[in-house]
């Protein structure tokens, strides 16, 4: 495969002008035409294709067709370029400042994205375009509003974040270990499905590799499965402690943990004896493989899968003046911004929907949190829950790996109201990041999702506590705390996983003899 050998870091180069046509007069004149709208491909024969579709298949085929050709393009030529964007974090001091960015956040478009959402009591990470920062930072001073700049420019951290291999290198590394996996760079995912493959083989007692379904786009999803058998003692099945990664695409440290797992458990089993006697580990690494590979080669901030339904508007007032209205306002939305993809971690089927729970998902197609039409509507979401509802009596715990934060977070996500054995869940919590801390002195705050950081409703830890019944059901956001937020340099990939299984054997113990 020719992109095989990727070069994720590679800047893209194109000087693009703005185009004053499309300025829009919103809050201060923000600009909402930025530089990656241009990267929508355009060709004449397109164009003349679309119009004779037009005829049989009206307006909304011409739209798609003119700016819609990027959409299934797997090219590197329509990589998003970041230069020059900015990550700033914003402190905010007053109910009132908080208020300032939800208004920012609920008017999300490509020129301002929300790394975390306001909340009064944290700070709030966004990337900011370039043609817009001067705008933004003099509406921050004006409302008296404290920031400071994380990344002064974004495409140069995506740069340096994951260093390039060469097929040389490659080689080198099947010859010596069998698969071309390192923990010093980010995998692709045909890379990660290739190791999986391999560890089948070489450990046919120890690994078994399971498809559980498919994506949206027809990639598979594999869980893998480690267990030396029945309990020798008891002969009974063991307490299963299931691992998911990689749910949100550019969360790329939480997938290179899952496979540094999957490594230790393998080639260093005789170390793990204890462990793999007592527990039966599942492992999803990629839930989420499409937009995983997106963020590999399309937009390294991808967040969400990559369905799409955005064609489905109501055909059946398209013609109607105000379905018409609608149509173009959808349109308008859709090319301004990106409106493919669910957010995963919005589309579980617990408390799913319930928007009025502040900010808690978004009905809208384009946002960034978009819970999808209906829960699980994706393939994804319902595979693994179908999955881990048929395992529900043996799992004792949950761990969906996300990033970043640095935090331990126990449910509820969907209210500030507390489950019961909420005590249990935060004493194993605390343990640890306890034992995470022991390993480089990393510090992981524990507590509630809604509490730490805000309300979520059809969260995926959510639905494992409420639905499947399963006790201790955890998310953990990996580090760091902002330095590099998403785009985490692979260097650290190491010591993260290093302290992360520290602290994730840490609660395996704990909860699987916890009767
Ligand atoms: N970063 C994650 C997200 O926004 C955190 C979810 C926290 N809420 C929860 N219910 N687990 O999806
Ligand atoms: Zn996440």
């Amino acid at each position: 495969m020719a992109d095989d050998v990727d070069e994720p870091s590679e800047f893209n180069d194109e000087e693009i002008e703005t185009d004053e046509m499309f300025d829009k007069e919103k809050n201060l004149s923000f600009k909402l035409f930025s530089s990656r709208y241009n990267k929508r491909g355009f060709s004449f024969t397109n164009l003349f294709e679309s119009v004779l579709d037009v005829v049989a298949d009206g307006f909304s085929s011409l739209v798609n067709n003119v700016i819609g050709e990027a959409k299934y393009s797997k090219t590197t030529g329509n990589r998003v370029s970041y230069k020059g964007h900015q990550v700033l974090r914003i402190h905010p001091m007053t109910p009132s400042q908080v208020d300032e960015l939800r208004e920012m956040r609920e008017t999300e478009t490509e020129d301002i994205k929300f790394w975390t959402e306001p909340s009064g009591n944290r700070t709030t990470d966004i990337v900011v375009a370039p043609d817009i920062i001067d705008d933004v930072k003099d509406f921050f001073r004006q409302k008296k509003i404290e920031y400071k700049v994380l990344l002064p420019d974004l495409q140069k951290t995506i740069a340096y974040q994951n260093p390039k291999m060469s097929k040389e290198q490659r080689d080198d590394l099947v010859t010596n270990q069998g698969h071309s996996m390192t923990w010093r760079r980010y995998q692709r995912f045909s890379e990660i499905m290739k190791y999986l493959e391999y560890l089948e083989m070489r450990y046919p007692n120890l690994i078994e590799v399971e498809t559980i379904g498919h994506s949206y786009e027809g990639q598979p999803l594999r869980v893998v499965k480690v267990s030396t058998g029945k309990n020798e003692k008891t002969g009974e099945s063991k307490p299963i402690v299931w691992i998911d990664a990689g749910m949100h695409a550019r969360e790329w440290i939480s997938t290179a943990v899952a496979t540094y797992i999957l490594n230790e458990l393998t080639e260093k089993n005789s170390t793990y004896s204890k462990l793999l006697d007592t527990i039966d580990w599942m492992i999803l690494p990629v839930s989420n493989p499409d937009g995983y590979e997106y963020s590999h080669v399309s937009d390294r901030l991808w967040r969400k899968t990559r369905s799409s339904y955005s064609d489905e508007s109501d055909s059946s007032s398209r013609y109607t003046p105000a379905g018409l209205l609608h149509l173009v306002t959808h349109y308008t939305k859709w090319f301004w911004g990106k409106c493919e993809g669910v957010d995963p971690n919005r589309n579980f089927d617990y408390h799913w929907g319930q928007d009025k729970i502040r900010n808690g998902a978004s009905t809208d197609p384009c946002h960034e949190t978009y819970e999808g039409p209906q829960a699980f509507s994706e393939p994804e979401t319902k595979a693994m829950a179908d999955y881990i509802m048929s395992n529900r009596n043996n799992i004792k715990l949950y761990l969906t790996l996300h990033s970043y934060n640095q935090m331990w977070l126990v449910p509820w996500g969907h209210t500030h109201t507390k489950p019961s054995d909420y005590s249990d869940l935060i004493r194993a919590a605390k343990k640890a990041a306890k034992s995470i801390h022991k390993v480089y002195g990393t510090s992981y705050k524990v507590g509630s999702s809604a509490d730490l950081l805000y309300p979520t409703t059809g969260a995926s830890d959510d639905w494992a506590k409420g639905k499947a019944g399963i006790k201790y059901s955890y998310t953990v956001e990996l580090r760091d705390r902002g330095a590099y937020g998403f785009l985490l340099p692979a260097t650290q990939i190491i010591p993260t996983s290093r302290e992360i299984w520290a602290g994730i054997r840490t609660i395996a113990r704990i909860v699987t003899t916890d009767i």
